[in-house]
């Protein structure tokens, strides 16, 4: 009879001795999961007589399943440098439960039909949750006006142009989409100006330019005015924008600034501006060349000085795979970008062993923000009824990277050789166990999250 009951109920999953990290607390504890779903979360010792698949923790530490919301997956058209099911895989390795996706791939994802494709390439191929933005285009509004936002995430405008030509560039539609009541997303780096720091390069250098002009190219002054413009049009149409990849000190004062007049305005720092400046140019090349650029190594501390005083929203990847050929082109003809999504959550956990964050701020910075800003429904936090998404990591172990243990498609990280001190064990996606201790489930697929109108 107990059988024939554990038969047609498919078994719990109970995570027991662990290190529950949520919203603002800590404590020892374990967690039932029924299906897909969160339900229960105690605190001490799992004494019950519930029956189920029991994984003890020893210690290890649980998060809320760690959303990236800016990764780059080249589906469709691009799939020489990556795909959903390469790049998912990997999220899943690294923790990662859910990514919203961008849309500068072939063709663009500026259209609800674009959207609806890809979509089903991400069901039939992702082993984690996903969304997908809509990419603006000076000519598309009228379409995404008309879209169902349930299902998506916002709307990405590239103020300033990166790899693949989705500029925006006409204000009437820039004030549009500001006062669509749409929650949007922008690369913002001033175009007039990386086009003049541009001409004036290769006026000195002709076609042969070092890498470390990128900097200078791309330069501060690009994305402090580019940023200042627009936070004024949010602040006057009242929009919920999030200003992608912010990669000065200067931007993140606008940023706070800016907060007291339109809450809604907030700030995303990428794993690559917090782990690289302009003095890993030497060593990595092109390696390190991604849009917008590595600043100086003031910069650098500038901004991890603003996250650890919570003046930064979220932490995401901007995971921008390109293939090792591609990037080592010379200086005009290497791709911006750089893959980064499999080890994003163990280099937050680094800056954590050096002070620089608390594992509530990762938590905050890498779920629960994410979760609130987007109004993702029933995920993000560690809460009964909630989706049973949640990144199991272990703090007393180390893992180096290398090309052996690199699952993306192109097959190099910038962090080769690097040490860190951490190592994701588990990830559960709506209650699976997709990824644990160096094996993959890989029969799972995620599913498109769902967002609060
Ligand atoms: O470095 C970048 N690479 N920045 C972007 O904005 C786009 C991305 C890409 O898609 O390769
Ligand atoms: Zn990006």
């Amino acid at each position: 009879m107990l059988f024939l009951f554990q038969y047609i109920h498919p078994m719990k999953i109970i995570l027991t001795n662990a290190t529950i990290v949520n919203e603002g607390k800590q404590f020892t504890g374990y967690i039932i999961i029924n299906n897909d779903k969160i339900e229960k979360v105690g605190k001490g010792e799992f004494n019950s007589s519930i029956s189920g698949k029991i994984y003890d923790l020893n210690g290890k530490i649980i998060l809320p399943g760690i959303i990236d919301i800016h990764v780059h997956f080249r589906e469709p058209g691009l799939t020489h440098k990556a795909d959903f099911y390469s790049e998912s895989r990997a999220a899943a390795a690294g923790g990662i439960t859910t990514v919203f996706d961008m849309p500068n791939v072939k063709p663009q994802t500026t259209s609800i039909q674009t959207w609806k494709e890809k979509k089903q390439i991400a069901k039939q191929k992702s082993l984690v949750n996903f969304a997908l933005y809509l990419g603006a285009t000076n000519s598309n509004f009228d379409d995404l006006k008309k879209a169902d936002y349930s299902l998506i995430p916002g709307i990405k405008i590239f103020m300033g142009s990166s790899t693949g030509n989705m500029l925006v560039d006409k204000k009437e539609v820039i004030s549009n989409f500001f006062s669509l009541g749409k929650q949007i997303v922008i690369h913002s780096e001033d175009e007039n100006i990386i086009k003049t720091n541009l001409e004036n390069v290769i006026r000195k250098f002709g076609e042969e330019i070092p890498i470390y002009m990128h900097s200078n190219i791309r330069s501060k002054e690009a994305c402090i005015t580019s940023t200042k413009k627009a936070v004024d049009i949010a602040i006057k149409h009242n929009t919920k924008l999030h200003i992608l990849h912010v990669s000065t000190p200067e931007e993140i004062e606008i940023i706070a600034k800016a907060k007291k007049q339109n809450p809604n305005i907030t700030a995303e720092v990428v794993i690559n501006h917090l782990y690289f400046d302009t003095s890993d140019y030497e060593r990595l090349g092109t390696l390190v060349k991604f849009n917008p650029a590595v600043k100086s190594p003031e910069d650098r501390q500038g901004l991890l000085k603003a996250m650890s005083h919570d003046k930064i929203d979220t932490i995401a990847t901007d995971h921008a795979p390109h293939t090792l050929a591609e990037k080592q082109n010379s200086y005009l003809k290497s791709p911006s970008g750089v893959p980064m999504i499999q080890h994003s959550l163990q280099a937050a956990l680094e800056l954590y062993k050096k002070g620089y964050l608390t594992l509530n701020q990762i938590a905050e910075k890498m779920a629960h923000n994410p979760a609130k800003i987007f109004k993702i429904k029933n995920r993000g936090f560690i809460r009964e009824g909630y989706y049973a998404d949640l990144t199991i990591v272990d703090l007393n172990e180390s893992m180096t990277v290398n090309k052996e243990n690199i699952l993306y498609k192109c097959g190099w990280s910038p962090f080769e050789g690097h040490t860190f001190h951490s190592k994701v064990y588990m990830t559960i996606v709506n209650g699976n166990i997709v990824y644990r201790n160096g094996k993959f489930n890989k029969t799972q697929r995620g599913i498109n999250v769902e967002f609060e109108q």
